[in-house]
């Protein structure tokens, strides 16, 4: 890791402003359903509680466009973290101003202080320098634990860098060395599992992990745009016609080191109870929708991954909510958590299919970026991580 972490400095006793990403899916009495972010940033809570710190979290849930929404507040968040660091964990009316000054001001050695949704407050996604420098007034030390938001270009992920000593935290940095591990000097052989719905998402990590993967497995419906790009009708699959082109040239630049399913799960609805058929990746009839990999598709990529010492795997393979079209996402979920050296999981969907399906404690990392992990393995500088200071060699 070329930047500072917590690791660097001596924060004994100081005030520390910690950004997080607590931004947790709730469900609809706004319970948390997944508390992998915040669990994942106990180690440098830990760290620094144990160190005699006082902590001022911030962090963002959903999108609320600047202005406060009671449904956006971070009070779910402030009650399990204080649930699982066993002490009170007090959250702020507001993100900046008077209240919470005086509210930092009052803490003392182990108390945490919450603000509220750093997105009730316009400056935020606008990187205001003016809020960025309230931010800082409220701490001496600037530790960012946030990887899910490492690749916004926030006040609390950038801005608030250039007014206080700025460290990456443990989550951070255990982020930062898995994905370079995947993308500087893997051990070989080295095999990159994509899937998802849209290429679109996909051609900077297909362009860049391309240069550096031994072999690149492509599932899910974007399988469907690169099917059209070598001639195939494709029924009523998803499909990018906009993208044909360049998928084509992906194939071209790739060759034999991309594999696309050879066959395809289909049926007329992604719906529960439909009737399902598998049919040969160039066979889908008109009026059917591909809707997952087959059996053939789950062999070719486990001989592909035979021997893998790196897998990275970023994306279902299929419609894997619906239990008719989960199986080709479970088969690789397993294929990928039984094969030996580095196994890293991108976040977002990826990282709920293999929580979902049992093989998380079976893989080295589960990233808790989704767009932040995409980004990195797209080769992009997240600003978040530009922002802090560099390790003095
Ligand atoms: C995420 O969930 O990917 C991060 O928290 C970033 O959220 P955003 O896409 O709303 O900026």
């Amino acid at each position: 890791m070329r930047k500072m972490t917590l690791r660097d400095l001596d924060p004994r006793g100081k005030r520390v402003l910690v950004r997080v990403d607590y931004n947790v899916p709730l469900d609809k009495q706004g319970k948390i359903t997944d508390d992998a972010r915040i669990r994942g940033s106990l180690p440098t809570l830990n760290f620094l509680l144990e160190r005699e710190c006082s902590i001022v979290l911030m962090s963002h849930l959903g999108r609320p466009k600047g202005k406060p929404e009671p449904k956006y507040s971070l009070k779910p968040a402030a009650e399990r973290l204080s649930e699982l660091l066993s002490r009170p964990v007090e959250l702020a009316a507001t993100v900046v101003g008077p209240d919470v000054e005086e509210q930092a001001s009052w803490l003392t050695a182990g108390q945490l202080l919450m603000l509220e949704n750093l997105r009730f407050h316009p400056g935020e996604e606008a990187n205001d320098d003016a809020l960025a420098k309230q931010l800082a007034g409220l701490a001496e030390i600037y530790v960012n634990d946030a990887f899910g938001a490492a690749h916004r270009a926030h006040a609390s992920t950038a801005a608030v860098a250039r007014h206080l000593p700025a460290v990456a935290g443990f989550l951070m940095e255990k982020e930062i060395d898995y994905l370079s591990r995947v993308t500087e000097k893997p051990e070989r052989p080295f095999v990159a599992i994509l899937g998802g719905a849209k290429v679109s998402d996909k051609i900077g990590v297909i362009d860049n992990l391309g240069k550096v993967a031994d072999k690149l497995l492509i599932g899910g419906a974007m399988a469907f745009t690169f099917f059209k790009a070598q001639g195939a009708e494709v029924g009523d699959s998803l499909l990018e016609a906009d993208k044909v082109a360049q998928a084509g040239v992906l194939l071209e630049r790739f060759g034999d080191k991309l594999v696309l399913p050879v066959d395809i799960v289909i049926a007329a609805e992604p719906k529960v109870g439909v009737a399902v058929r598998t049919v040969a990746w160039n066979a889908i009839p008109a009026g059917q929708k591909g809707l997952d990999i087959g059996p053939e598709t789950v062999a070719l990529f486990s001989k592909a991954l035979a021997g893998a010492r790196t897998v990275v795997w970023n994306g279902p393979m299929g419609v894997f909510e619906v239990p008719e079209f989960a199986e080709g996402t479970r088969q690789v979920a397993r294929l990928v958590a039984g094969s030996g050296g580095t196994t890293v999981i991108g976040g977002g969907d990826s990282a709920a299919a293999i929580g979902q399906l049992g093989f998380a404690d079976r893989v080295s990392h589960v990233s808790t970026g989704g767009g932040a992990s995409l980004e990195f393995l797209e080769g992009l500088e997240l600003p978040g991580v530009a922002a802090l200071n560099d390790r003095k060699s």
